[in-house]
């Protein structure tokens, strides 16, 4: 195939083409990335899950049962752990998020108790398989009758665990309690975490993310926001504040949510990775399918409206005010926000009704009067039967099969100026031959998979002024206890079990190059088995991005740039895939299955660069400057 470069005529593109987004999913936030160790800290439940000693032991014969005493810590807390001690030194034990992670690092802790001892508490974690005790301290109680008084203390192992089947033990000595038993709640314990944020995040996981290069973070995606019901939606504002002020919330994938990850949390994030936040806010619209009527939507456009002025008013609105007492007194930018999600597939003929008739025009509104530079995007994209009244954008989410995504190559070349669009979720999802979602998914990401999202992501990359950026979805699943297959990278409580998918290494390599203008590409060939885009970086390089689908022999490329000045090397790095294009990251043999090579090119007297790329391939050539 040959391709003749153009040195301009092309389009200013997307700041921000790839991206991320969250929800809790697959115990992706609790259990995920979210770093608290203990599972089940505050007892909290909801009328979809009840309460329970989920995840915690007695020891020594101690007996433990859930209470709602006359004084609990906090009305968002009502639930407490009852502790009559057995004989001697007894207790409780948690056995995390499926096991706890044993390193010799500085642990932090902290719990509430309410209940007369005088003594020492001991904090320990040892193996749930030997008992040895990896490392212990002793706080010294301040508790009293009648009052919940928090405990905190540091510990450090002096040895470090061999697996991740550990537990977490707070042992009291019966002999100093006064009532026969003590009151305990908010149990938590945290390892060192991301940039060493308290209530952070886990140092690796956000790690992984970090070296995709992500620019912007869609928070919270998906179902999460909507809520099972029109009462339970993602409520913002009892996501902030003292974790002994947040309740929790019923989450809509099969488990019981701290809400320890909030929306300050994650606007922590995009500091700490510098990336642009796209601040999803309720409509109106519950997963269940039922929606707030019209006359009934103010309130709920109020509080969307507040959760802007909380994040983004100076400290003398009364939203910022509470983000100053929070301490965060400088607000944050926010440039996009996001009108619920999905609601295309909220079924019909009445709540996508609902949204085109009036929930997002309501909402529409109402930013545009107070935050008219705010882009607002809507939940379905003119690709879902909407049109997207301006000033507005849309958003499309696309899981589809790998000729799915071949075949969407050309999607974004139909949208207008007007039709700008976010890929607020992709992946492949299913395999090629006929399984849809009455069938499963696949277990993981597979490089065929990867390779036809690339095909998509270039067929996106080629519009970057109308397409907003692109993040895959959903990023994380624990490997203990999932609802979606697919995910970006998996985990589990051993760190040695963090997996990056083949797709995060074609997206790791799309990330990395950033095309800042695309530039036409002449040729006689058609897309097809070749797909690529080409551009300028704001290093003053060249870059093109291809990927080969669907070929019986390597593709010869030979690529001109109009540009070219005599010398400019230019490097290619080529992701290939093993011989099964099924074929994946597998968590527990940590194999990756995507090679990547480097080779230096040098273009002929004319100013071209030969090379080939075979069947299943990911390449980036980028040019050593103009
Ligand atoms: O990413 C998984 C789910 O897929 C999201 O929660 C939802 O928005 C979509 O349907």
């Amino acid at each position: 195939v040959d391709l003749f470069v153009r040195g301009s005529g092309g389009n200013t593109t997307t700041t921000m083409m790839y991206g991320i987004m969250h929800e809790d999913i697959n115990n992706s936030g609790d259990g995920g990335i979210y770093a608290e160790l203990i599972q089940n800290r505050a007892f909290q439940a909801t009328e979809e899950y009840p309460v329970s000693l989920d995840a915690w032991s007695a020891v020594n014969g101690a007996k433990l049962s859930v209470k709602q005493l006359g004084k609990p810590l906090s009305t968002a807390l009502p639930n407490s752990l009852n502790v009559v001690p057995g004989s001697g030194k007894s207790g409780f034990a948690n056995s995390g998020f499926w096991g706890i992670d044993v390193k010799v690092q500085r642990y932090t802790g902290s719990f509430y108790v309410k209940g007369s001892y005088s003594g020492r508490f001991t904090a320990s974690l040892q193996s749930n398989l030997t008992g040895e005790t990896f490392g212990a301290v002793d706080i010294v109680s301040r508790s009293v009758s009648d009052e919940w008084v928090q405990h905190e203390f540091t510990l450090v192992p002096r040895k470090a665990a061999p697996n991740s089947n550990n537990t977490f033990a707070i042992t009291f000595d019966a002999s100093g309690t006064k009532n026969g038993s003590l009151d305990f709640n908010l149990i938590s314990l945290f390892p060192p975490t991301y940039k060493n944020r308290p209530n952070g995040m886990r140092v690796d996981l956000m790690e992984a993310i970090a070296e995709l290069n992500p620019k912007f973070f869609r928070l919270p995606g998906g179902n999460m926001l909507e809520g099972l019901t029109t009462k339970t939606w993602w409520k913002w504002n009892e996501t902030i504040g003292p974790l002994k002020d947040r309740p929790g919330m019923a989450g809509v994938w099969g488990y019981q949510l701290t809400t320890g990850l909030g929306l300050v949390e994650y606007m922590q994030w995009c500091d700490d990775l510098n990336m642009e936040p796209i601040v999803a806010v309720w409509d109106g619209l519950a997963l269940d399918g039922t929606f707030i009527a019209e006359a009934d939507l103010g309130p709920y456009i109020q509080s969307a409206l507040d959760e802007l002025e909380f994040l983004t008013g100076d400290v003398h609105t009364k939203w910022g005010a509470v983000r100053a007492s929070l301490g965060h007194p400088k607000p944050w930018t926010v440039k996009y926000v996001e009108i619920g999600n999905e609601d295309w597939l909220a079924g019909r003929p009445t709540a996508y009704d609902s949204y085109k008739e009036y929930r997002f025009q309501m909402f529409l509104d109402a930013f545009t009067k107070k935050y008219p530079k705010i882009q607002v995007i809507a939940s379905p994209s003119v690709f879902d039967d909407m049109v997207i009244p301006a000033p507005a954008a849309g958003d499309s989410h696309s899981y589809l099969t790998p000729d799915g995504f071949v075949q969407a190559f050309g999607m974004f070349d139909h949208l207008t100026k007007g039709n700008l669009t976010l890929i607020g979720e992709y992946a492949a999802v299913h395999p090629n031959g006929g399984i849809d979602w009455s069938g499963d998914l696949q277990p993981w990401p597979w490089w065929g998979g990867a390779v036809s999202e690339a095909i998509f992501l270039i067929g996106a990359e080629r519009n970057s002024d109308r397409v907003i950026g692109a993040t895959y979805a959903p990023g994380l699943k624990n490997l203990n206890r999932w609802q979606w297959a697919v995910t970006l990278m998996q985990h589990a409580a051993d760190p040695a079990l963090t997996t990056r998918s083949v797709s995060w290494y074609m997206l790791r390599l799309m990330g990395k190059h950033v095309i800042t203008e695309t530039l036409p590409v002449a040729t006689d060939a058609n897309f097809g088995p070749l797909y690529y885009v080409a551009g300028n970086s704001d290093k003053g390089t060249t870059i093109l991005k291809a990927a080969v689908y669907n070929t019986t022999a390597p593709v010869p490329v030979s690529l001109q740039l109009e540009c070219y000045k005599k010398g400019t090397t230019a490097t290619l790095t080529v992701l290939t895939g093993p011989q099964n294009p099924y074929g994946y990251n597998d968590p527990w043999t940590q194999a990756n299955v995507v090679k990547e090579t480097t080779t230096t090119l040098k273009a002929d007297d004319n100013g071209t660069f030969s090379f080939s790329l075979p069947q299943l391939s990911v390449a980036v050539l980028e040019t050593s400057g103009k």
